[in-house]
């Protein structure tokens, strides 16, 4: 099976080391389209989308360019040319997803993602044994390494500032670090992740998402003084035929297991109905793990591995009935009086149990752009 890749970045280049190492199967990396010129003698490189995309001797293309536009337009493409596609790329595919399940679909190829979810952990493929035989009705988990990275660090007691500019240095945070730390990388992947439980899309700025960029050292003190850390959480819940989903910093107990994830790894507890809950823990980026994944899925599909992309339906979230106690603090805090709580010592307030949508409401309208918002759970 001859291979093309779509960059060869950090996850492109530990896919090709792979292969190119690769003595028992029969994957070959034939062509590989970057940005910027290499002059390092490999014949494979080129700058011209179509070399791989509409490449004749090419079986399946590999996507690991990243954003949206050029990724989208390139694995379309390739699938219109009759090629199978990987990708790696988490913001895309729950941007684009119906139009790349579409394509896959009329075309008669694979379309596979293991490594956008959990990086190495392989999250998808249990997903879909799991639902050979069984009913998914919850998962919830910590998909964001570098926030997960970030708030382990603030565990220590150091604050969220020089915490972030250490992730940069080590390469765990992006220098635009915006989709990490408001929630929406976590966000993408917990679309695709209903898309594989549920059979349902959902669109990304239909689940509410609260991030981490305003906690302070005070709001971990107060979590740790009362036995508790913070997780950024995906948390999705099916209910009949609705979904009810949300990205959130979580308050949990130390000795849940969750609280035990620390640095850059990422933890998914899933539920079904014969297994019960089920943890999958592990490297959720990084070069090697993301690459294992990504390799994992050409295999597959070379195995003659099928997805049935026409059962996607369009699905909506339905949070109405979610409720929770919160703690928030804020500058508005005359705003939030109408419920029921009691101060937290450090400006902030822990309210009676309450319902999602009306907390949400009252953070629109409190208008304030420091404000922290942590569920106890
Ligand atoms: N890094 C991780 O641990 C990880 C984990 C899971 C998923 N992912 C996802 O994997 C994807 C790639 O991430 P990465 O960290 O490998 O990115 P990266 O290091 O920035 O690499 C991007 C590669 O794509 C090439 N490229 C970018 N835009 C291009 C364009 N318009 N035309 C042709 N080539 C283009 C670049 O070429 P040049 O080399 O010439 O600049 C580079 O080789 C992203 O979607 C990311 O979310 C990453």
């Amino acid at each position: 099976m001859n291979i093309g890749l779509l960059g060869c970045g950090n996850v492109g280049h530990g896919v090709l080391e792979i292969l190119d190492a690769d003595k028992k199967h029969d994957v070959k990396v034939t062509k590989i389209l970057v940005r910027h010129e290499r002059n390092n003698g490999d014949g494979r490189f080129t700058l011209v989308p179509s070399d791989v995309t509409g490449n004749p001797d090419i079986d399946l293309v590999t996507e690991f360019i990243g954003g949206v536009e050029s990724a989208a337009e390139f694995v379309k493409a390739s699938m219109q040319h009759g090629k199978h596609a990987v990708t790696a790329n988490k913001k895309m595919l729950a941007e684009c997803m119906p139009e790349m399940f579409r394509t896959a679909h009329e075309n008669g190829v694979e379309l596979f993602f293991e490594a956008s979810v959990g990086g190495g952990i392989p999250w998808i493929s249990n997903i879909r044994n799991i639902r050979e035989i069984d009913e998914i009705s919850s998962f919830r988990g910590i998909i964001n390494g570098t926030t997960n990275y970030i708030l382990s660090s603030m565990e220590k007691g150091m604050d969220f500032a020089p915490v972030l500019a250490e992730a940069q240095t080590l390469g765990y945070a992006e220098p635009d670090p915006t989709d990490d730390i408001d929630g929406f990388d976590t966000r993408y992947k917990t679309v695709i992740s209903c898309e594989e439980a549920f059979d349902t899309y959902i669109r990304p700025e239909e689940i509410p998402v609260f991030g981490i960029r305003h906690i302070s050292k005070s709001d971990m003190d107060y979590a740790s003084e009362n036995g508790m850390t913070v997780k950024l959480l995906s948390r999705v819940v099916k209910n009949g035929d609705s979904i009810a989903a949300s990205v959130m910093p979580c308050m949990i107990a130390k000795d849940n297991e969750l609280a035990a994830v620390k640095a850059n790894s990422n933890a998914i507890e899933l539920t079904s109905s014969n297994l019960g809950k089920l943890l999958f823990i592990g490297q959720g980026a990084g070069t090697y793990p993301t690459s294992h994944a990504v390799v994992q899925d050409i295999l597959a599909i070379q195995n003659g591995k099928k997805h049935d992309y026409s059962r996607l339906t369009r699905g909506t979230v339905e949070n109405a009935g979610a409720s929770g106690v919160y703690y928030i603090r804020t500058a508005a805090p005359e705003v939030f009086s109408e419920i029921e709580s009691e101060r937290a010592g450090n400006g902030a307030v822990i309210t009676v149990k309450t319902d999602l949508e009306k907390v949400m409401g009252l953070i629109d309208r409190a208008n304030d752009p420091e404000l922290f918002i942590a569920e106890v759970v």
